[in-house]
């Protein structure tokens, strides 16, 4: 058994931010922003928070998999911007959309969590445990981030994305993930320290903070690692693939993983210039906008691979 995506959904705040508006913030500027990320611009929510931007892209799914939201089983969203620590993020949205028959939990695994969300609603499906699951990535990193600190800044912007999933006799599937916590340091956000009657830290904001060449040292090395392991494991050559559909983190980062696995740039859709790093959102976000432009085939091969804060990484091969 395996699964198919039957929809995809997504939704980016109205506010575009530029790097000319971020130069007026901080000190930068569009030639240096554009030539070390590729990144243009991203949207900055002005007012939707994350649980909105979740339910939007949730509800265009539903409508694009021409399914009612009663069929969904399992709703898992993929965070690191949460807006409370309970209800999580899923329980709200199955309460926006009327998903009543769903069991509901948020993930976190930072940039990796669209690909951990889809791994972990295939074991539910192939262990007869959900039928149908909604799976959302979706941030507001705006408002973790250190708005003084153009090293973080300027890479990161708000979204969501979705897709609907469910089981399939003959769909291909397979999977590479993994993690690495001895390099956590990297890309760290908000530590909660204790604060009882007992100890008094007192909490810091949470932002983020990021050793940005460490990360794209990283980066570049394991998503062509898990990638070339992923087509190993399931027998297919790199050449079968239609599109490799990354993170959308760095346009460098994209351009080295393509020159790292000797695959055409055409093969590496991205919006990054638009969108900057959604994080756990930019992978369903780019896999809407494409599926709306009918990029995709039945029998297309396509490869998902995050990677990100914690350290973790993964790759899914899948058949459309
Ligand atoms: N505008 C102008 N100058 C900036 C700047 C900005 N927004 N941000 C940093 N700089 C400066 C630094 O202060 C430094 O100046 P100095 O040499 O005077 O100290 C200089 O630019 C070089 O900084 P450095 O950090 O070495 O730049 P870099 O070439 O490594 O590029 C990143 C920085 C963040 C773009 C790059 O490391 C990167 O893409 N990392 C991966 C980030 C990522 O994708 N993370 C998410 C993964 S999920």
């Amino acid at each position: 058994m395996s699964i198919q995506i039957l929809g995809t959904g997504s939704y980016l705040p109205e506010n575009i931010m530029t790097n000319d508006d971020l130069a007026k913030i901080v000190d930068t500027s569009d030639e240096w922003i554009s030539s070390r990320s590729g990144i243009r611009q991203r949207r900055i929510s002005s007012d939707e928070m994350t649980t909105k931007m979740a339910s939007f892209a949730a509800k265009r799914a539903v409508e694009n998999a021409g399914i009612s939201a009663d069929n969904i089983d399992l709703i898992i969203v993929a965070t690191l911007s949460a807006d409370k620590a309970t209800p999580n993020t899923a329980c709200q949205v199955q309460e926006a959309i009327g998903a009543q028959n769903a069991v509901c939990f948020d993930i976190s695994a930072a940039c990796s969590g669209f690909v951990f969300a889809l791994n972990t609603a295939r074991a539910y499906i192939e262990t007869g445990m959900a039928n149908t699951a909604l799976l959302i990535g979706a941030e507001t990193l705006s408002k973790m981030m250190d708005w003084t600190d153009r090293g973080t800044c300027v890479l990161f912007g708000d979204g969501a994305g979705a897709a609907i999933v469910t089981k399939a006799e003959d769909r291909i599937y397979e999977t590479v993930t993994g993690s690495d916590g001895s390099k956590g340091f990297a890309l760290t956000c908000g530590e909660r320290k204790l604060n009882n009657p007992l100890v008094q830290h007192g909490n810091e904001l949470a932002q983020i903070y990021m050793d940005g060449q460490e990360v794209f040292r990283f980066a570049v090395t394991v998503a062509p690692k898990c990638i070339k392991e992923t087509l190993l494991k399931a027998g297919i050559e790199k050449e079968q693939v239609r599109y490799y559909i990354l993170h959308q983190a760095n346009l460098r980062i994209i351009k080295s993983v393509a020159k790292r696995l000797k695959e055409p740039e055409e093969k590496f859709p991205h919006d990054v210039e638009k969108y900057g790093n959604t994080s756990s959102a930019s992978i369903p976000i780019l896999l809407d906008e494409m599926n709306r432009e009918g990029r995709f085939s039945r029998h297309d091969l396509l490869v998902l691979c995050g990677f990100g804060g914690g350290l973790t990484w993964g790759s899914i091969l899948l058949e459309w």
